[in-house]
């Protein structure tokens, strides 16, 4: 295969999209998970909100692992290389609205932080279509945090 970027950059390109898209699995099913279990005076707002958050990551991993594909690497498709590759750490026991919230701040910056760093390697390789999608993930995650982040204000 020959798209104009070396194996080389592709299979580092192809590791950092891993934990990007590790992250994102990671934390769509937080999300998913706080909408089951959200309780309190908030919990319609709550119950809504994190279910338009864990609908656009549900499509957000497809387009993540496509890519990866596209650059001619398999992509992690486990819970076990999720766990392994994921810089978002899981809950025990069901967390309290305020701290759900909390928590998916935490998440939204972490893949924030995983798709900047990703994000250095594609650029480098001048891989615009990489660029581009962490680019609008980059949009998605650090707008998300601060709707979240507003609601602890
Ligand atoms: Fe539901």
């Amino acid at each position: 295969m020959d798209i104009g970027i070396d194996a080389a950059h592709r299979e580092q390109i192809s590791s950092g999209l891993s934990k990007v898209l590790a992250d994102t699995y990671t934390l769509y099913l937080k999300t998913h998970n706080f909408h089951w279990n959200v309780t309190g005076p908030m919990f319609q707002t709550l119950h809504l909100m994190f279910e338009q958050h864990y609908n656009e990551l549900a499509l957000a991993v497809d387009v993540v692992a496509e890519r990866i594909r596209a650059l001619g690497f398999p992509a992690p498709g486990t819970y076990r290389q999720f766990s392994a590759l994921s810089s978002i750490r899981e809950e025990d026991g069901i967390p309290k609205a305020t701290d759900m919230i909390r928590l998916l701040v935490e998440g939204h910056e972490a893949v924030a932080r995983t798709a900047r760093t990703a994000f250095v390697v594609a650029e480098k390789a001048h891989d615009q279509p990489t660029c581009d999608l962490l680019t609008q993930r980059l949009q998605v995650h650090e707008k998300t945090a601060w709707m979240l982040r507003s609601l602890l204000e």
